[in-house]
């Protein structure tokens, strides 16, 4: 289940383009994320993908004709668009595109289209040459200056055997601009979270570093669930294999010290930052500039220094600018977890900690954290999902928000 859309109306519209089969991909990845999802396709798209298909997946009756739209009102277009929470088009030809444009309504998805007036999302799929072309160009860019968000089509290989922009965006994208847009008007509207996310890399030489199990996970769904509740987010991401997230400002810094001068960086207007990331404490004292030789000797020692420590450096400079912000912290432990995560929330003057033993912390799905706020309670949480444990955590930096700041 995702939040944004658990139990959300949307409308998905499918056109006559041969990337309509991914509409399958894009029904049931919102259905098992807890939407509701009504189909509504163009004759050519049924061409391409039956209905059975998106029923069977939906669950959900699907309109093809727009005579059967008129006809029927309990799954009419009045009923379909005005009790939605969002209509995605995907993919959208050219043609539909161009008839969203001109506001024509002669088949089920413009028809739908034009009666409703939730968000609309589009994701284009066609040849280069019609993406590029000047009608199409324009069409666009009024649907978006009336409010419609695009999520652009991806460079790459076409149906037509040529390689150019006109792919149908990834559906993780197409779903991600679906969520931000559903997560507009949230809990943490207007306001911005900086997010570090992974572990970072320490170079010993050019082919060797030093690192850590830090998958990026927890990050990356405290970054996507912020989003979705509205928030501008920066993700600081250190070393992970996760695809870049949509919607968000997104930078990579892959040293500790990169790290901290993109967190410095950032924070300057931010509500809250959250670190995530694992950040190593110590750095290889120099990275050799060629690769080191094992040559004869048994044992290799490595002189190592410290390497900033992020968040004291932003306790700094609070301290100096009286900056109003919330600071989440993380504490992954072997021992001592509660002591040692209450001994890192004082020294680094946190709002909150999130204390988790090793070695659940590392690159698991479900995570058995204790909450941990400062002057406030200690709430040891069940095993949750990442997504779960960023909601909660993301709740309480939204009612911290609402009142004041010490
Ligand atoms: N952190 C940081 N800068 C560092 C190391 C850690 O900002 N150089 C942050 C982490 O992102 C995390 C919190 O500090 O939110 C605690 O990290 P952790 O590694 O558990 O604590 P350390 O202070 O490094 O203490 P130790 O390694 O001795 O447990």
């Amino acid at each position: 289940m995702i939040r944004v859309l658990k139990d959300k109306h949307i409308v998905l519209g499918v056109t006559g383009s041969i990337a309509a089969f991914k509409a399958a991909g894009l029904a049931s990845q919102l259905t098992q994320a807890g939407a509701n999802v009504d189909v509504v396709m163009t004759r050519e798209a049924a061409q391409f993908i039956t209905p059975l298909t998106l029923e069977s997946l939906t669950h959900r009756p699907v309109v093809t004709d727009v005579m059967a739209l008129l006809a029927n009102s309990e799954i009419g277009h009045v009923a379909l668009g005005r009790g939605a929470d969002l209509l995605l088009v995907a993919p959208a030809t050219a043609h539909t595109i161009a008839k969203l444009a001109l506001g024509l309504a002669d088949d089920a998805v413009s028809a739908t289209a034009l009666d409703t007036r939730a968000p609309l999302v589009i994701a284009p799929a066609m040849e280069t040459g019609m993406w590029e072309h000047a009608a199409t160009r324009e069409n666009v860019q009024k649907l978006a200056a009336r409010g419609a968000v695009v999520v652009e089509p991806d460079v790459g290989h076409l149906a037509s055997g040529a390689s150019g922009q006109g792919r149908l965006a990834e559906l993780d994208d197409i779903i991600d601009v679906v969520r931000a847009t559903l997560g507009r008007g949230g809990d943490l509207a207007g306001r911005k979270i900086v997010v570090t996310a992974g572990g970072t890399q320490e170079p010993m030489d050019p082919v060797r570093v030093i690192a850590n199990h830090s998958s990026g996970k927890m990050g990356f769904a405290l970054a996507e669930c912020a989003r979705d509740r509205g928030a501008r987010v920066t993700l600081i991401a250190g070393t992970t294999a996760l695809r870049t997230p949509r919607g968000m400002e997104f930078m990579t810094a892959k040293q500790a010290c990169e790290m901290q001068d993109a967190v410095l960086g950032s924070i300057t207007d931010a509500d809250a930052l959250i670190m995530a990331a694992a950040v190593a404490d110590f750095r290889p004292a120099r990275a050799e500039e060629q690769k080191i030789k094992k040559g004869d000797t048994d044992t290799l020692t490595l002189q190592l220094v410290k390497n900033p420590d992020i968040l004291r450096q932003v306790k700094a400079w609070r301290e100096q600018t009286h900056h109003a912000m919330i600071v989440v912290g993380f504490a992954a432990e072997t021992q001592d977890l509660v002591a040692n995560a209450q001994a890192k929330l004082q020294a680094k003057q946190l709002d909150l900690i999130v204390a988790n033993p090793v070695p659940q912390s590392f690159g698991s799905d479900k995570e058995q954290a204790i909450l941990i706020e400062r002057g406030g309670p200690m709430r040891e949480m069940p095993p949750l999902t990442k997504e779960e444990l960023a909601e909660e955590i993301l709740g309480f930096i939204a009612k911290r928000l609402q009142t004041p700041l010490l």
